[in-house]
């Protein structure tokens, strides 16, 4: 009682917020509160004093108090996580990012898709007798797009789909068209794609190659939620004209197809840390490689074998303040996570517009 008394107390002389009671909804913005009063709120320790920086920085708005102490709590074990990856010394770093105050299980359920299965992905990929040159990154030739946001939406397959279609275009064209997720977030459903619930490059581009055309964003925006199809064929960005898959785990095809053709649309399985990914080469020996563990897809856009580990060159959707300005970096060469499970990419036509 003596608690609450203070804790109402310290919380009614918050300029910016007002409680009522413990579980009254009115929002907070975390943005007015010092660290002092968060001290009384929260307790002490390095810890409250991470969560007050996290908080700042993200603009983060609760509910009440109580959802401040879970958030708090749940900050914390991310926290944990976070230093006691980092105090292993592995050729990648952790650091606290916009996920700090969501747990795993929130993560799972906005960010990833539950496994869709990509083994009825065949293959028809042709490797050139070529030896691929040590690096690549196709940013150099300025055919990669910005990094975008998916928010709290498993649409990663569309942004790795625009991503790679962006690219194909571009480098077919000359032109740099930013597509459209949202119009594959809407009208993809026929080709076994599931909006904010998941779905897979491969079999977005078939969307995209049998409906004639993607729109660009600026005619069709995202807006990170499940809505009606409004695709309009006077916005078309580009078109597929044919898609190619790589062999079920073939990281060597993969290698052969970023090297001498273009980016490419891969899916790999997220595990607790890697949202935490901060810099460095990722590496784990639990996460899984098979058609069926892959959670999440993205964009492979170059690569480094001169380095101590060598490693992929990949576009995230999380952001630019995700990793390495929206990318990261993954080791090569042992399929790490099933990176080269479920990879394709597409063809464009040689004679759009
Ligand atoms: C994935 O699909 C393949 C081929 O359709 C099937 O044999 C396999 O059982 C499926 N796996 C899961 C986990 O659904
Ligand atoms: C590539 O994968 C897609 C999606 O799984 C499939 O529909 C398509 O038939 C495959 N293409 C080839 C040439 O096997």
């Amino acid at each position: 009682m003596a608690l609450a008394m203070a804790l109402a107390m310290a919380a009614i002389s918050l300029s910016t917020a007002r409680f009522l009671d413990d579980s009254s909804a009115i929002s907070m913005v975390i943005d007015g509160i010092s660290p002092a009063r968060f001290t009384e709120l929260l307790g002490e320790g390095h810890k409250v004093a991470r969560f007050h920086e996290f908080a700042t920085r993200h603009k983060r708005v609760y509910g009440s108090l109580v959802e401040l102490r879970e958030r708090f709590v749940t900050f914390s074990r991310n926290l944990e996580l976070i230093e006691e990856t980092n105090r292993k010394e592995l050729p990648y770093t952790l650091a606290v990012n916009q996920f700090a105050d969501m747990s795993w299980e929130e993560f799972k359920k906005h960010n990833l898709f539950s496994s869709q299965n990509c083994s009825a992905t065949t293959t028809n990929s042709v490797r050139a007798f070529l030896t691929p040159p040590s690096k690549k990154d196709w940013r150099d030739d300025k055919i990669v797009s910005p990094v975008k946001n998916q928010q709290h939406c498993g649409s990663c397959w569309t942004f790795s789909t625009t991503g790679a279609l962006e690219s194909a275009h571009a480098q077919a064209t000359g032109k740099m068209v930013v597509l459209s997720e949202q119009q594959l977030v809407d009208c993809a459903g026929g080709y076994n794609n599931f909006g904010c619930n998941g779905g897979l490059p491969s079999q977005a581009f078939e969307y995209i190659r049998y409906n004639g055309g993607l729109d660009t964003e600026d005619s069709y925006p995202y807006t990170g939620h499940d809505g009606k199809c409004t695709y309009n064929q006077n916005s078309i960005g580009a078109k597929v004209y044919d898609v190619v898959n790589i062999t079920e785990g073939a990281e060597d095809e993969l290698i052969h197809a970023v090297a001498f053709n273009r980016p490419v649309s891969i899916a790999y399985e997220v595990l607790k840390d890697f949202r935490f990914y901060k810099s460095g080469v990722y590496t784990s020996n639990v996460c899984g490689t098979g058609p069926d563990t892959v959670n999440h897809a993205v964009l492979a856009v170059g690569y480094n074998r001169d380095a101590p580990v060598p490693y992929w060159i990949i576009k995230n959707s999380w952001g630019e303040s995700f990793g390495l300005d929206g990318y990261f970096y993954m080791e090569m060469g042992k399929n790490m996570c099933g990176i080269a499970t479920c990879a394709s990419y597409p063809v464009v036509p040689e004679d759009f517009n």
